[in-house]
């Protein structure tokens, strides 16, 4: 079966990049990318491609190129899946806020809507894709929910979990190390996998298209995700070692990096992890370990969160020791607030948590990232319901300019890894400052000897 016909359920930060791709790759594929977010598919409509709602670097132009030509953003959900032959379910799958699983099992509300909103519309065979990270065994729900529709309609579930990471998300696709499709092993499966395998071997190369059970498929991408977090949490649990013993944890994890069987990526220290995924799925993973009772392997992944959770509250604590012990009234300069370099997602990024701890302890933050608008922040800060709208509003500042944002700062904290901030005229940050002037750099991007060099006293982690 060719595929001639694409809908997507979901316009955020997957399924508007990776339809985007799929729709310039595959100029004889038509593309819908649909969402109940009206506003969200304005801005993938917008004349202006600065107005994107999704800020990732090349993204721009591949819109520009395949809107309009077979790359579509609509409202209209009930008309792109009757459409389509193939509907990719790209929606939010966040953790459970309430009832059972509360804090750790995914909520498949939206997937569920989702299907039954396939269920109800479709009148010809479809081939359902999960691309939205879910629980191992979900697409037995949703084909349940599928065959109950009573129309006749035949439907092939697969399992597509897309691994690009935020900031790097063009590259990523258009490289993939690997794209993975799981399906049914019955002959209907494997056609159906087939037809997805044709859609990405228009430009990923035969031997990184790997295909698997439906099972394997949904599991891996948790797996993957908590082996990432895991990489993190070891080395920030080790950066606390280093600074109290005069080790330097870069240099540690260069020298353990070099070993092939470890490897350099992902051996970065930092304040902490963030972004929408990794926290979830492994609560997610911890969640489905628990409910098959095997606690061991649950209590295992779970201390990767305890670990990204100190993290954030040692730089935090370390913050408020550092400043004789408060930061009552004090103005503390926060560089960045998305959870890393090139996006603006602020999804659990570590930002979050500091600002929350500082602002408990009275402090005036003043904020600059160069893509987070104003109101984001507040959002975050808002959600986390520790004090009112109104003295988020008052304790936090925004600024569109870091000088301003530092400028009779007692300390400046760097909470996010983007490039300007190691060009910025540092002599002028410091001369705005009170003294003595501190820079926390949660990052460790900063070259702190030009900076002890100026008069700044510097804290970066996991130097001893
Ligand atoms: N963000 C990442 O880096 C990343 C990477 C890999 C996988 N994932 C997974 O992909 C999925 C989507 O993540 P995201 O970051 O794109 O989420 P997102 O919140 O940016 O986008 C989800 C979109 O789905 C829409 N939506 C929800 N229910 C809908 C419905 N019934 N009909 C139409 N639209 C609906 C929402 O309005 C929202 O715009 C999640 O399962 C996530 O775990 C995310």
């Amino acid at each position: 079966m060719q595929v001639k016909s694409i809908c997507c359920i979901g316009a955020g930060y997957v399924g508007g990049p990776t339809m985007a791709v799929i729709a310039q790759k595959c100029p004889h594929i038509k593309v819908t990318v649909v969402d109940v977010n009206a506003s969200r598919i304005a801005a993938w409509n917008d004349e202006n491609l600065d107005n994107l709602p999704v800020f990732e670097p090349g993204l721009d132009n591949i819109v520009g190129e395949a809107r309009g030509r077979n790359l579509f953003f609509s409202t209209d959900v009930d008309q792109a899946i009757d459409e389509a032959d193939m509907i990719f379910i790209s929606v939010n799958t966040p953790t459970k806020t309430y009832g059972k699983g509360k804090g750790m099992a995914a909520d498949l509300k939206y997937i569920e809507l989702c299907a039954r909103q396939i269920a109800s519309v479709s009148k010809t065979n479809k081939i359902v894709v999960e691309k939205s990270t879910l629980p191992v065994r979900t697409a037995s729900a949703i084909k349940n929910i599928l065959d109950h529709t009573g129309n006749g309609v035949e439907f092939q579930i697969l399992s597509n979990p897309e691994f690009l990471a935020e900031g790097t998300a063009v590259e990523d696709l258009f490289a993939p190390d690997r794209v993975l499709i799981g399906g049914d092993t019955s002959d209907k499966g494997q056609e159906a996998i087939q037809a997805l395998v044709d859609v990405y071997a228009n430009w990923v190369p035969k031997e990184r298209i790997l295909t698997t059970n439906v099972w394997s498929s949904e599991l891996s991408k948790l797996t993957a995700n908590a082996f990432l977090a895991q990489r993190v949490s070891s080395i920030n649990s080790l950066s606390a070692l280093c600074e109290k013993t005069g080790a330097d944890v870069n240099e540690v994890a260069k020298a353990i990096g070099l070993d092939s069987r470890i490897g350099s990526k992902f051996l970065k220290s930092s304040v902490g992890f963030g972004g929408s995924c990794f926290q979830k799925d492994i609560l997610n993973l911890v969640y489905i370990a628990k409910t098959y009772g095997l606690n061991e392997v649950a209590d295992y992944w779970e201390q990767v969160i305890i670990m990204n959770d100190y993290q954030k509250n040692r730089f935090s604590n370390n913050i408020v020791s550092t400043l004789y012990n408060t930061v009552s009234g004090k103005k503390i300069t926060f560089l960045g607030w998305a959870f890393k370099k090139d996006t603006n997602d602020t999804r659990e990024s570590a930002a979050i948590q500091v600002a929350d701890n500082l602002l408990n302890e009275q402090a005036q933050i003043e904020v600059y990232d160069p893509k987070v608008i104003e109101e984001r922040m507040y959002a975050d800060l808002d959600y986390l319901n520790t004090r009112t709208e109104d003295e988020n509003r008052s304790l936090l500042k925004v600024k569109n300019d870091p000088y301003e944002a530092c400028k009779d700062s007692h300390a400046i904290a760097v909470l996010t890894e983007w490039d300007e901030f190691k060009t910025y005229d540092w002599q002028r940050i410091y001369d705005n400052m009170l003294k003595p002037a501190f820079v926390f750099d949660g990052r460790g991007i900063l070259d702190t000897k030009a900076l002890e060099k100026i008069g700044f006293v510097c804290y970066s982690i996991g130097k001893g």
